[in-house]
Parts: C-alpha cells; sequence; structure tokens
C-alpha cells in the first residue's frame, strides 16, 4: 500500500477529520494519489445530516470496491446506519465512526485482504484526546480549522447529528489555546474554532472557567494570530457577554453563523430549537446595532413536517428582514433514528419543497445583490489567501466573511491589504489595492 485518496463528505467536522486521518497516513509514510481511481487505499469520510449525502457516499462505495483496492469507510454514517452497512458492504476493509480515529494506524498494521474490523463508537462523553491534532494535513497554509468542541446535545428532532458525533464533550481549553499557538507559530493567520454550537463551550466542564468567551479572550492574545472565526452558534445559547467580546475583541471577525431554520414558531417548536421567532430577531438587532459592520449567516429548512405556506411566508418575512450574507438552504429529508423521522410524517410533497427552496434562493440572490452593490466604492481589509483558479487575481476575504478577489503578485498571499471595490460579479467583489 503506497498512495492514498481521501473523499470527503459534509461539514467542516468532516474536513478537519479528514486532514487528520491524512496526517496520520503521510506519518506512515503513503503518498497522496491524485485521482480516487489511482489510489492504494480509499477512505470514504460520510455525512448522514441529508439522506442525499448518504446515497452518493453509497455510490461511490460501490464504484471503488470495483477496483479491488483497500476501501475504509469513516464518519457520521458508520455511526447513523446500524450493522446494516456493514453487511450491505463485506468487502470494505475497515469501519470507523467519528471518534476512533486513533485506532487507524493500529488498524493498518492489522489490516487482511478478507478481513473486516469495525470501530463503531460508544459515546462515552469524552474528548476524542488519544489523536495528536497537530499533525492534521491542512490544505491551506494561511487559514486552519480547530475543534473546540464535539457532538450535541440539543437533539432537534430533524437532526442526526447527536446520533452521529454522540454528546456534547468540550476540548480542554489550554490545550486549544496550545494548538492555536503552534498553528500561529507555523506561519497560520487565521483560525476557525468548530463546533456544532460552540457558544455551549465549556458548559459541560464544571470549573467556571471555561467558557467561549474566556477562550476567544485568550486566544486573541496570541501575537501573531490576525483572525479569529468560529462557527456554529446556536441561537437559544448566544449571550450579551459573547456579542461585546466580538465586539471588542480586535481578532474576533464581525460574522455571525447564526441559523434560523424556520420563521415559524410552530415549526420552530416542532423542531425543538428552543427559541421563538421574536426572541431570534431580538438577537439580531441585538447583535446589529452591537457589532460594527456585522454580517450573518443561517440554515434554512423547508417542508419539515406540517410546513403550511403561511409557515412558509414566515420564513420568507424573516429572511429578508435579517438580509443574510450566507445561507444554506435545505428541502427536508427525515433521517433514521430522529424524532421527527418517528414521529412526524414527511407530508410536504417533494415539487412543494423544491418550489420553496427556488423561492428562497431567489430571494437570497436579490438581497446578495444588492448587499455587493452597496459595498462599491468601500474598503475592506483583505487576508489574502491566495491565487484564484485562472491565476490572475488573489482571493481573500474581509473580516466580515466577503469574498474579495484584486489583481497582484504572490507577496501579498498571507498579508493583510486593504482593497478597494470597484465592482461585483456572481457574489464576489473585485477590487484594487488601496
Ligand atoms: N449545529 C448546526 C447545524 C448542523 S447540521 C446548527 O444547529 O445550526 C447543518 C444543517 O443541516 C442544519 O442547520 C439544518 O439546516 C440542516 N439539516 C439537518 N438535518 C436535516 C434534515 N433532516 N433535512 C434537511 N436539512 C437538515
Ligand atoms: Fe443538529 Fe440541532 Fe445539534 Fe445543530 S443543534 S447539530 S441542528 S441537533
Ligand atoms: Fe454531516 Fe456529520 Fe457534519 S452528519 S454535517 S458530517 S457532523
Amino acid at each position: 500500500m503506497k498512495t492514498y485518496f481521501i473523499k470527503t463528505f459534509g461539514c467542516q467536522m468532516n474536513e478537519l477529520d479528514s486532514d487528520l486521518i491524512s496526517g496520520i497516513l503521510l506519518k506512515r509514510g503513503l503518498k497522496q494519489a491524485k485521482d480516487i481511481f489511482l489510489a492504494d487505499l480509499v477512505i470514504i469520510n460520510t455525512c448522514s445530516v441529508r439522506e442525499l449525502a448518504e446515497v452518493k457516499a453509497i455510490d461511490l462505495i460501490h464504484r471503488v470496491l470495483k477496483k479491488k483496492v483497500y476501501i475504509g469507510v469513516v464518519g457520521c454514517m458508520v455511526n447513523a446506519r446500524d450493522e446494516n452497512l456493514i453487511k450491505k458492504f463485506p468487502k470494505v476493509n475497515f469501519f470507523i465512526g467519528t471518534k476512533n480515529f486513533s485506532k487507524l494506524d493500529e488498524i493498518l498494521d492489522n489490516l487482511k485482504k478478507n478481513e473486516q474490523i469495525v470501530k463503531k463508537d460508544n459515546f462515552e462523553k469524552k474528548y476524542l484526546e488519544e489523536v495528536d491534532y497537530f499533525i492534521a494535513k491542512r490544505k491551506s497554509k494561511i487559514k486552519a480549522f480547530v475543534s473546540i468542541i464535539r457532538g450535541c446535545d440539543n437533539f432537534c428532532t430533524y437532526c442526526i447529528v447527536p446520533y452521529t458525533r454522540g454528546p456534547q464533550v468540550s476540548k480542554d481549553l489550554n490545550s486549544i489555546v496550545d494548538e492555536c499557538k503552534k498553528l500561529t507559530d507555523l506561519g497560520y493567520k487565521e483560525i476557525t474554532l468548530l463546533g456544532q454550537n460552540v457558544n455551549s463551550y465549556g458548559l459541560d466542564i464544571k470549573d467556571n472557567k471555561t467558557s467561549f468567551v474566556h477562550l476567544l479572550e485568550k486566544l486573541n492574545n496570541i501575537k501573531d494570530l490576525q483572525r479569529i472565526r468560529f462557527l456554529t452558534s446556536h441561537p437559544k445559547d448566544i449571550s450579551k457577554e459573547l456579542v461585546y467580546a466580538i465586539r471588542d475583541l480586535d481578532k474576533v471577525c464581525n460574522f455571525l453563523h447564526f441559523p434560523m431554520q424556520a420563521g415559524s414558531n410552530r415549526i420552530l417548536k416542532k423542531m425543538n430549537r428552543k427559541y421563538l421567532i421574536e426572541e431570534y430577531l431580538e438577537k439580531i438587532d441585538f447583535i446589529k446595532a452591537e457589532i460594527p459592520g456585522v454580517t450573518l449567516g443561517t440554515d434554512i429548512i423547508v417542508g419539515f413536517p406540517t410546513e403550511t405556506e403561511d409557515d412558509f411566508n414566515e420564513t420568507i418575512k424573516c429572511f429578508e428582514k435579517v438580509k443574510y450574507l450566507s445561507a444554506f438552504i435545505f428541502a427536508y429529508s427525515p433521517r433514521p433514528k430522529t424524532v421527527a423521522a418517528k414521529h412526524f410524517i414527511d407530508d410536504v410533497p417533494k415539487e412543494i419543497k423544491l418550489k420553496r427552496l427556488q423561492t428562497l434562493l431567489d430571494l437570497y440572490k436579490n438581497i446578495l445583490n444588492k448587499e455587493y452593490q452597496s459595498d462599491i466604492g468601500k474598503v475592506f481589509d483583505v487576508l489574502v489567501e491566495k491565487k484564484s483558479k485562472r491565476n490572475k487575481f488573489l482571493k481573500g476575504f474581509s473580516k466580515n466573511f466577503k469574498k474579495i478577489v484584486f489583481e497582484g503578485d504572490d507577496n501579498f498571499i498571507g498579508k493583510t491589504q486593504k482593497i478597494k471595490i470597484k465592482n461585483c460579479h456572481n457574489q464576489t467583489l473585485i477590487g484594487e489595492i488601496f
């Protein structure tokens, strides 16, 4: 076994886990193959959050199996699915859940062509301590994901994540600070703290010192670090102190991913989101009033069981009011084990789900066009990440998460540069050095 290829489905946590797996494999002396069908070992890191993600992963597993190479299936689907998944794929060499990557070396040492190794998770309340996150092979040299909390205790009725990643467990504060310091020493400029619900970081540690605000304060003191981002923030847990911290800590960026999910109180209650839409909008008003230039992101589900046209209109109304800069809009799909799948009928027809999805996407596009047009003439601090595909433009983001490109040479990469916006195209701002 000389080469490997990892295919990642799902969210940023999976991306980071794949980088971690990559680090483990590189340390064993394997090399990354250019193409999935050229590798000796293929690892498929799966996502179960929507049906489509699972369908795509299963299709890929079938295609890779035809190649008769070593194949491992890891991540959320391994925990979400019962023994059936494993029975369905007797030729997959190993399965690992979301918490046992430290066993990968041992599994590969013991791998035999016709045996299958399965390491599902038992979801004890323990952070993934045994793995050295520092060996993760990150793709960017400028920005890095750092996991601060794994799992979720919220049990929104539609969501499979508590069953794929287990209960919420916060990572030790000092080890996070250490990791961020080390990354900064290596030249990383921006850190994105990851968790299903970063606002509740530390709530599971009973020492009064471990809180999200305290963590942000500590990270803000790292001298050469330029930017701190984080996601996701559950609306029920955001505190005034956190809003003030985002406002006052100079490295903490003024973009907040703050998923509304739905605009109707009846639907929010059925989703078990634990907030009223009025409370959500009040928090948004407070955030906008306190944090200069703040932009917001959201996730929305359309076609949740029993959603009527009136409910959906509430979502539209709130969406228009908040004017999100970033929105992930999904059609509801029932997920195994969840309360919604067990107890609610998936009664909104597919065509209506897709129609609502399109209505929101059109609205989103209109809002974005106006927002980006209004940026023409403004000046933003851009942390320059890389040359864009066509190799002419440099690409980076403003603190409030607007994608900006401009012409310049490679010396700008890794630096923060003031850019004056001249134009915009397809949700990208085009500017010049100011
Ligand atoms: N922890 C984050 C979200 C994690 S999952 C939060 O609470 O905001 C990412 C998004 O997938 C969710 O916000 C939701 O919008 C969407 N999602 C989750 N389950 C879904 C389902 N069954 N059908 C459609 N979308 C779903
Ligand atoms: Fe899923 Fe809700 Fe947890 Fe987010 S907060 S991961 S949507 S259960
Ligand atoms: Fe998917 Fe798991 Fe992330 S289910 S969205 S990869 S936490």
